[in-house]
Formats: structure tokens, sequence, C-alpha cells
């Protein structure tokens, strides 16, 4: 049976990166949990649905599609700003955890692991995942390492401006009522602070082969 790898941490954290690492190695299909709902943000500013439009978020939640998540315009300070949103209602969650927990079962056939980042992976989604990983990393490095990120894309911003998201960012997943930012009881916690990428995936697949 497919084994789920749970990766969680606020944002920034380097999940995604770490994420598609583990993925190549072991071959695995990888879920980033985030593009469920940021698809679903970005139907919200196309086709102006309220926000406390019930009916019209449910329909967009069951139109999602491959195509749809793998989409090149889910990154943008309003779709960050409309998901954070979203991902406070429960409703929303609760429609989201049918795709997720049927992803190993849809991508992950003949598979030995499937890799899935998010908020509540290991908390929520899949309480009895095999690995549970918790990337930490303070909150002015995450800064830092977004700023050179975007500076690298060829867009324009200031740290302080990246900082202040961060920071509202983190607010809001590690307070919200449902499903908030945590690490699950028993997760391997990682503060990347001081840490690189290599010296982050060394780390885990030391726990994933032990
Ligand atoms: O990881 P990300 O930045 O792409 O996530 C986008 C938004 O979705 C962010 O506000 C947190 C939220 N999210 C969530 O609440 N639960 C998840 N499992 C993944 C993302």
């Amino acid at each position: 049976m497919v084994k789920i790898i749970a990766i969680d941490g606020p944002a920034s954290s380097g999940k995604s990166t770490i994420a598609r690492k583990i993925a190549t190695y072991y071959s695995s299909p990888i879920l980033h949990s985030g593009r469920l709902y940021r698809a679903i943000a970005f139907e919200i500013i196309k086709k102006k649905i309220k926000i406390d439009n019930r009916n019209e978020i449910l329909k967009s939640i069951k139109s999602l599609n491959e195509k749809k998540l793998k989409s090149k315009d889910l990154y943008s300070t309003e779709i960050d700003k409309i998901s954070s949103i979203i991902s406070a209602k429960s409703y929303v969650r609760n429609e989201l955890m049918h795709y997720q927990r049927n992803f190993p079962v849809n991508f992950a056939k003949n598979k030995k692991f499937a890799i899935i980042e998010g908020r509540d992976i290991g908390t929520v989604v899949f309480p009895d995942a095999k690995h549970k990983i918790f990337l930490w990393a303070d909150a002015k490095i995450r800064a830092q390492r977004r700023y050179i990120q975007i500076l690298k894309n060829g867009e324009k911003t200031g740290l302080k401006r990246i900082y202040g998201e961060i920071i509202a960012r983190d607010a809001k997943d590690l307070n919200r009522k449902v499903a908030p930012l945590r690490p699950a009881v028993n997760s391997l916690l990682l503060d990347t602070s001081y840490l690189d990428i290599e010296q982050v995936f060394n780390a885990i697949k030391k726990i994933i082969k032990s």
C-alpha cells in the first residue's frame, strides 16, 4: 500500500522545494495542497464570485481538475489573500479534503510513496501518514528567501513588504479555528533557519530510510 509523506509548515518554509526533491528521489506523485485553495481563489477573482457565496464557491470546488491546479496563474498577492480567507471556511476545507484523500488512490497506484504538502496534512487530512514532517524557519529568514526568489523571477518587490505579508499569513494560518497550522504530535520538526535545502533533504531521507 502507498505510504503517505506529509509535509506541513508555514508560508515560504521550503515545503514545495523539499517535496519536489523527495518526489523526484522516490519517483512519487506530489500534491501541493495550497494549489487547491489557490485554484478556487483564482476562480473567485476571475468570475467575480462574492467571498460569502457558498453555492458558487462549492460549484467551483466541484469543477476542480488537474489543468486548473497546474495553472501558472495561481501565484499573486491577490490570490495569496483570497486563498487565505477561504481556507478558514470549514465547508471549503471539508470539500477539499475529498480531493486530497483521493489523491493517493487516483495518482499513486503501484507507487511506494505519495507526497502531500500543506498546513494540516499530518494533523487532519492524513493523521495516519507514515512520515510526518513539519518545517519551520524564522519569519525574517523566510522573508529573505522569498525576496531573493521574487527578484530572481525578474519581479520587483520590497523585503519589508514581503516580511509583513509573511507575518500576516502566519497569523491567519496559526490562529484560524478550523485546522490551524500545528505540528502533528508525531512529526519530525525541522527548523530550517540555518540549514540549506540539501541538509534538510538529507535529514528527511534519513528518517524515511530508518
Ligand atoms: O502553501 P500555499 O501558500 O500555496 O497555500 C495557499 C493558501 O492555502 C494559504 O493561505 C494556506 C492555505 N492552505 C491551507 O489552509 N491548508 C493547506 N493544506 C494548504 C494551504
